[in-house]
């Protein structure tokens, strides 16, 4: 599955106002942008020790581990490093054709500890950013990803892009990070401070409208897989995700940070991080988001598994991520893969290591043998408020009868003799 051979068409027919001009593959190394199963190594049902590898729209990846876009994929030399160690893919921090536009301050994190009283020596449970996408310049970013390419082939690079309003900047930039031989696009749809005032970022991500119209500009151009990265500052996370899939995107990738005032200094009444006295609401991400993400992730698979072909379409779960534990929860609720920034700026590159042990732990203690044994099976175990109270009512109601048992042998059931005779005896 990982290289497709055939040229492939595919037209609109769901979202006919969309249709784009279905990009036709001919390339035979490169993997097909559409049609590809997501799908776990079939040899893993024959090994002993459980199998980590995915397929993700045509992607081999060893396992489901991805360097998430932010400082762990900065440069050359942290991706490079990034694949030694063994991540399963790395996706790039997001770049724009102006890099000369994005000026970042310091500081620009700050972090919330659980302890006595935010006691300094507490654990790190939450994150602040107030980083812009990449400021370095888009020509040495490309140089990169060519020279990463070249170095590891057989390894998933990624691009995170991200523009203006503006279909020409949008097809420019798609062209000249394909031209380096990455192997995906993520579309960052989702950075909630700094570029939404340059009408980028969240502010597309939060507005349906605007996201079909630059998906639509997005998937007519892009030859390799497309995700678009959501964010969770939205009332409804599937409203922009169904949009995203609609218009021809293979895969969603979820959650970005959140956004978030850190804190305030109690003795400066000012707010946290402080730059010249000020500050402005940045975005959250670690441990403390985890939760929120995985109730994203949710409404998203669910969405999704009632809407689209599982088979065609992937779901990258994301936010706060520093256990297999914590994976495997996103995997449970239908995500192929899971990504992780935050946890690796505080752990190092050398976590996916105890990522992918712990992961195998929690498979060999249920005997799954592929991420797709398991993929996807907690969904069922959602449902609405209504139905868990009439759940309940039913299980109540059920235990009653037991405890109450049967008033005669003219109510034996035939299940139980033994049990039903015995109630009887205590009524
Ligand atoms: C310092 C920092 C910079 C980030 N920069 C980017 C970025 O350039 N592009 C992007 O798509 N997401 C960016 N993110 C968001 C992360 O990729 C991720 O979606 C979010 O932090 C939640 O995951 P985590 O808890 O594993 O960090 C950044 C996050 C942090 C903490």
């Amino acid at each position: 599955m990982a290289s497709l051979s055939l040229t492939q068409i595919r037209t609109k027919s769901s979202f006919p106002e969309l249709a784009v001009t279905r990009r036709v593959r001919t390339g035979l190394t490169l993997p097909g942008r559409v049609g590809m199963r997501v799908v776990a190594s079939e040899s893993s049902k024959a090994a002993a020790e459980p199998d980590l590898s995915v397929t993700v729209n045509g992607l081999h990846m060893p396992n489901p581990f991805v360097i998430g876009s932010g400082p762990p994929g900065t440069n050359f030399t942290v991706m490079k490093r990034a694949f030694d160690e063994g991540w399963g893919a790395v996706i790039a921090k997001t770049v724009s054709l102006d890099a000369a536009k994005v000026i970042n301050v310091t500081p620009r994190y700050a972090r919330l500890r659980a302890g006595a009283n935010g006691s300094a020596k507490g654990q790190i449970i939450g994150w602040e950013n107030i980083e812009l996408i990449s400021d370095r310049p888009l020509e040495t970013m490309l140089k990169e990803f060519e020279q990463l390419k070249k170095e590891y082939p057989d390894r998933i690079l990624i691009a995170s892009i991200m523009e203006e309003y503006d279909k020409a900047a949008w097809e420019e930039l798609i062209d000249r990070v394909e031209q380096t031989g990455i192997d995906a696009i993520e579309v960052n749809f989702s950075c909630p401070h700094g570029m939404p005032e340059r009408r980028m970022g969240a502010a597309v991500g939060q507005d349906c409208a605007l996201l079909e119209e630059v998906c639509g500009w997005v998937n007519a151009k892009a030859t390799v897989p497309v995700w678009a990265k959501m964010t969770p500052n939205i009332t409804d996370i599937t409203q922009p995700a169904r949009v995203s899939l609609r218009s021809g995107c293979e895969g969603v990738s979820a959650i970005n940070t959140i956004m978030s005032v850190m804190g305030i200094d109690l003795k400066t009444l000012r707010p946290e991080p402080c730059v010249e006295g000020y500050s402005t609401p940045g975005g959250y991400s670690s441990k403390a988001v985890h939760p929120i993400a995985l109730g994203k992730v949710m409404s998203i698979a669910k969405m999704m598994k009632s809407e689209f072909n599982d088979k065609d379409h992937s779901l990258s779960g994301i936010g706060g991520v520093e256990t297999g534990s914590d994976a495997a929860e996103f995997i449970l609720l239908g995500a192929d893969t899971v990504q992780v920034c935050t946890g690796v700026m505080m752990h190092g590159y050398g976590l996916v290591k105890k990522l992918c042990d712990e992961l195998k732990d929690f498979m060999k203690m249920h005997n799954f043998s592929s991420i797709e044994d398991f993929r996807g099976a907690s969904l069922e175990y959602f449902t609405t408020h209504t139905d868990l109270v009439r759940r309940q009512q039913e299980a109540i109601r059920q235990r009653k009868a037991v405890k109450k048992g049967l008033e005669s042998d003219k109510d034996w059931t035939g299940d139980g003799f033994v049990k039903e005779t015995e109630s009887m005896v205590s009524n």
